[in-house]
C-alpha cells in the first residue's frame, strides 16, 4: 500500500514540525529574558554622557599657575587661531559658535548675554579663574561633561599657560596673576 506509506511519512514530517513549534513555545515559556539594567562590564566611554548624567572624576592636571608668569604672549595670541573659528576675543565682539571671550578670567561661566549656553555650562558654579581654565582647555569634554565645545584641547602646558595669559590680557582690567 503505496499511498498507506506515503501518509504514514508525511503524518511523521507534520509530527515532527508540530513537536518542534511546541518545543519552541515551551523553552520560550521557561527562560525568562532578564533586560539588564547596567552592563554586566563597564564600557569605556570616550564621549561626554548624556545630559543628566553626574560628572566624571575631575581630570587631574597640573597646575598652570607657576607657568603664568613666565607665559609667552605672543605664543598665547597664535594658539588663540584655534579658537577663533567659533570665538571673538575684543570688547563687544560677536558671538559665533562659542561666546565673545573677552574679558572671561575671573568670569562665571554662561554670562554672555545672547549665547544660548548648553545646561552642563550653564550648570557650572566655578568662575573661570586661571586652574578652571586650565582644566577645561587641557579637556573640554573631561572638565564638563556634555558641554557643547567641540574642541579637542590644548594639551600642552606651556601653549596652554600662554594661551590663558593671553586671555587675561583681554580685559580692561587684566586680574591679578596668581
Ligand atoms: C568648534 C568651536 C569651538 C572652538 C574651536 C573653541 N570653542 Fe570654546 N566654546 C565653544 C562653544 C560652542 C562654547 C559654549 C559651550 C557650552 O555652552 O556648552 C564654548 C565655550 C567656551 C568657554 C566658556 C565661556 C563662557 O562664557 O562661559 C571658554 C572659556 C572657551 N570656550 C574657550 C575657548 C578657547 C580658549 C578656545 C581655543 C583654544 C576655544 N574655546 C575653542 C566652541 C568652540
Amino acid at each position: 500500500m503505496a499511498s498507506q506509506e506515503a501518509n504514514k511519512i508525511a503524518g511523521a514530517i507534520l509530527m515532527s514540525g508540530l513537536i518542534a513549534m511546541a518545543s519552541g513555545f515551551i523553552a520560550r515559556s521557561l527562560v525568562v529574558p532578564v533586560e539588564l539594567k547596567q552592563l554586566a562590564y563597564a564600557v569605556e566611554k570616550p564621549d561626554a554622557p548624556a545630559a543628566g548624567q553626574v560628572a566624571a572624576a575631575p581630570v587631574a592636571v597640573p597646575p598652570i599657575s607657576p607657568l603664568l608668569a613666565k607665559a609667552d604672549l605672543a605664543v598665547g595670541e597664535a594658539s588663540a587661531k584655534k579658537c577663533a573659528a567659533c570665538h571673538t576675543f575684543d570688547k563687544g565682539g560677536p558671538n559665533r559658535v562659542g561666546p565673545n571671550l573677552y574679558d572671561v578670567v575671573g568670569r562665571k561661566p554662561g554670562q554672555v548675554a545672547g549665547f544660548a549656553y548648553s545646561k552642563p555650562l550653564m550648570a557650572v558654579a566655578e568662575e573661570w579663574n586661571y586652574e578652571h581654565l586650565n582644566k577645561y582647555l587641557n579637556n573640554p569634554k573631561a572638565t564638563i561633561p556634555g558641554n557643547k565645545m567641540a574642541f579637542a584641547g590644548i594639551p600642552k602646558p606651556d601653549e596652554r599657560a600662554a594661551l590663558i595669559a593671553w586671555l587675561r590680557s583681554k580685559s580692561d582690567s587684566p586680574k591679578p596673576l596668581p
